[in-house]
């Protein structure tokens, strides 16, 4: 059975005077997710992504189409469904002055736990996101980093199959994000979970997902493993030069070249092979008297991908 299975959802959001101002936000959206993976949805702001993630996650109905979750029809049967999922919000934010124990133990209570119990789940959360120093402190106290351990920790309160991550390192510092995403990819190594993450970090996605849906508009452009993205979008090799002096036209008119982008003193030029265009370029250059001060060569990366995509 698979963990989601998403066919054709539809919804448009609705505002203004006689609520005739209209906002499509998801235009026709499947999507299938194996249990147990780690799928990342990547895509610009207002590409829907939270939008998705919300309908998903029963927190809002869709116009049109199919949603399972667990094998659960998100419409008809709701609290079903989230008995056995959680969400985390890289945007949460919960009474200022609780401090992390009291809000974890006031979720727990949500989810029908009580007593010993809860006492011992609180514990263990505390543990597991390196929350001991922080016991006593309120909420409104806590650095962003601790804020988002803290939503990350309240998310596993009901040992969900299913997790949802809205953003989960929005905001936070290169290394912070590292750690929550070594504890993301603990939570499915070690407990099995099926994630579904939303980020607009290319590496992010890169480092952590199994796959990614890359969204747009409101529509699933592309879909499958970083790899095969890259692959199915052949967009040739990047050869970058930096020369002296700059001279983005004359590369950009060289044979092959597909697309030029200059920035920082370096020109990165596309190319349909690298091997066969690159002594071109360096022979059109040396003749022009073109002095040569740096060249790499690389294949594009996921950021590539998605810039081309996002055209
Ligand atoms: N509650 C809402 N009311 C009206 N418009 C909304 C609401 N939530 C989202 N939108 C709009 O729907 C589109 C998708 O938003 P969202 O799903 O939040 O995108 P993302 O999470 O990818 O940034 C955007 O155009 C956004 O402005
Ligand atoms: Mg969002």
């Amino acid at each position: 059975m698979l963990a989601i299975d998403a066919r054709e959802v539809e919804k448009t959001f609705r505002g203004g005077w006689m609520r005739r101002r209209q906002t499509p936000a998801l235009r026709g959206v499947s999507l299938q997710v194996e249990p147990g993976a780690i799928v990342g949805l990547l895509g610009p702001n207002g590409a829907g992504k939270t939008t998705l993630l919300s309908i998903l996650a029963t927190l809002l109905l869709p116009d049109r189409g199919d949603v399972k979750v667990l094998g659960v029809d998100v419409c008809r049967n709701p609290t079903a469904v989230r008995r056995r999922i959680n969400m985390a919000s890289g945007n949460a934010s919960f009474l200022w002055s609780l401090r992390p124990p009291e809000i974890l133990a006031f979720y727990g209570r949500l989810y029908g736990v009580s007593g010993r119990d809860l006492r011992r789940r609180v514990d263990e959360l505390i543990g597991t996101f390196e929350l001991e120093a922080h016991r006593r402190t309120p909420y409104n106290e806590l650095s962003t980093g601790l804020k988002q351990r803290l939503a990350l920790a309240k998310s596993l309160l009901n040992d969900p199959a299913l997790l949802f991550l809205d953003e989960p390192t929005l905001g936070l510092d290169p290394d912070v994000s590292v750690r929550i995403r070594r504890v993301i990819a603990e939570l499915r190594r070690t407990r099995g979970m099926t994630i579904v993450l939303t980020t607009h970090y290319m590496r992010e996605a890169e480092d952590l997902c199994d796959e990614i849906a890359f969204i747009k508009g409101g529509r699933i452009l592309a879909r499958g493993t970083a790899d095969a993205l890259k692959r199915q979008i052949r967009i040739g090799d990047i050869i970058a030069v930096r020369t002296d002096p700059p001279v983005p036209a004359m590369l950009a008119d060289a044979q092959g070249v597909l697309r030029c982008v200059a920035s920082d003193g370096w020109v990165e030029c596309t190319v349909d092979a690298a091997e066969k265009r690159l002594p071109e370029l360096l022979r059109t250059l040396h003749m022009e008297g073109v002095v040569v001060r740096g060249i790499e060569v690389r294949e594009p990366d996921l950021e590539d991908v998605f810039v081309e995509l996002a055209r």
